[in-house]
């Protein structure tokens, strides 16, 4: 019956496209995102956190209206105000917002790291979700080429530091600056209005609101009209060429591999001149591991006043779906066990006493002595240190290395000592 099974407890389900990670895979999350930050302070980065929400217009006035990340994929809301709110797709927009709400703009140039949640309501599978996270950079107030290759540097090393090398290939572009990709645009259009009526409707629309779009078509159809259309790098002003000339050689100084992809665009709007990817062959489908770009024009757009920008951002999960190797440093664990129910404090009091001295303890208290070693042996701990009333009177400590059988008693005051200079033996 109907009513029988709605009272039923329901599996509580979590919203497609999120994760759960427990453990080691929580961890190394976070590991990465640390060892990537370590690597940006040799750059010179410095953290910035901005909110996971925004104004929903901060992301509709820098990543374009036309992006499929903000015309499809954003969690936007009214909230309670009435104010029309995001959940941020992405990093660099909330920075940009940052530096123009705080007049950070005085103090550039300014180098940023931030990592985060992000949101965009994509189809899910491997390594695409809809709540992922991000580590980014921002390198904002510096139109210098070579801060494009310092910045393509930071990701490579983060890359190398991760031992994925081997793994992923840098690509890069230049989308030129806005005179050359109107001459693009243009020729573009002239090359695809007689076509119009071939193209998939998502590329007609695209058509008159943004045809570079089209360059990114998935469409078999799209994909056969395009070999033959204007190639933006037969566009690119003297200014872009020269630009881009400059990157690929600090890059080559560098000896950072590369390798030039005329078909790279990206989906966000708010490119000029460098873009780049770091892609992987080892994932499937969502083989981007990282990507970023020039973005000229992104402050003054929302507002701020002229200031240069180049960043990146990469996917977490997708880093961490790789570099599996990446795991803390395992402790030495100590099993402190009362041989009886008067030893239960003392035992408690040691192992608080051996915590506040940076060993790691577990405190074993149910069950008989056996069940106890055999949970000891499955936590993988060095030794049992066992105390009860005889190791009470005597101010000692019994304790027995689960390798080896080997057993000692050990006066309270010299535990400390003693056991650092066998763990690290
Ligand atoms: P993006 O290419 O949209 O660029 O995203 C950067 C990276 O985030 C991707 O290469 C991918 O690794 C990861 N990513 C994106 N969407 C998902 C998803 N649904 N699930 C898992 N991972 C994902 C940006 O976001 C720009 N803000 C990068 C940038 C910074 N450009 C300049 N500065």
């Amino acid at each position: 019956m109907e009513n029988q099974s709605s009272s039923k407890p329901k599996t509580v389900a979590s919203p497609r496209g999120t994760q759960d990670f427990l453990g080691t895979e929580a961890e190394r999350k976070n590991l990465i995102i640390e060892r990537a930050r370590k690597v940006g302070r040799l750059y010179g980065y410095q953290a910035v956190e901005t909110p996971i929400f925004e104004f929903s217009e901060v992301f509709h006035r820098s990543m374009g209206e036309t992006s499929d990340a903000v015309s499809k994929e954003t969690y936007t809301f009214l909230d309670r105000g009435g104010d029309s709110i995001t959940l941020r797709p992405e990093g660099t927009a909330g920075v940009v917002r940052a530096l123009i709400s705080n007049g950070w703009a005085q103090h550039l140039p300014m180098k940023l790291f931030y990592s985060g949640p992000m949101f965009r309501y994509e189809r899910p599978q491997k390594g695409r979700y809809r709540q992922f996270d991000q580590l980014g950079v921002e390198s904002l107030g510096t139109q210098d080429p070579l801060a494009d290759v310092e910045c393509m540097a930071l990701a490579w090393q983060i890359i190398e530091d991760l031992g994925l090398q081997n793994q992923a290939k840098l690509e890069i572009n230049s989308l030129g600056d806005r005179t050359s990709r109107d001459a693009h645009r243009e020729a573009l259009v002239k090359y695809f209005l007689p076509l119009q009526s071939q193209l998939s409707p998502d590329s007609q629309a695209r058509l008159t609101r943004n045809p570079l779009r089209i360059l990114d078509s998935k469409d078999i159809n799209d994909r056969k009209l395009l070999e033959n259309c204007p190639r933006l790098e037969d566009h690119l002003t003297e200014t872009s060429r020269t630009f881009f000339a400059q990157v690929q050689a600090g890059l080559a100084a560098l000896n950072i591999p590369f390798t030039l992809n005329s078909r790279l665009v990206r989906g966000l709007d708010y490119y000029t001149h460098t873009v780049f990817e770091i892609t992987t062959e080892a994932l499937g489908a969502q083989g981007t591991l990282l990507a970023g770009g020039r973005y000229d024009g992104l402050v003054s757009q929302l507002g701020g006043p002229e200031v240069a920008g180049v960043g990146f951002a990469a996917g977490v999960e997708r880093l961490s779906l790789l570099a599996t190797q990446v795991a803390a440093p395992t402790l030495s664990l100590l099993a402190v066990m009362p041989a009886d129910p008067a030893s239960q404090i003392p035992a408690l009091a040691l192992t608080q006493e051996l915590r506040n001295a940076s060993f790691a303890c577990e405190l074993l208290l149910s069950g008989n002595m056996g069940k106890r070693f055999a949970k000891a042996a499955k936590l993988n701990a060095k030794a049992a240190l066992i105390l009860g009333e005889s190791e009470i009177a005597n101010t000692t400590v019994a304790v027995k290395w689960l390798a080896t059988g080997e057993q000692a008693a050990v006066p309270r005051a010299e535990l400390q000592a003693w056991l650092k200079n066998k763990l690290n033996a």
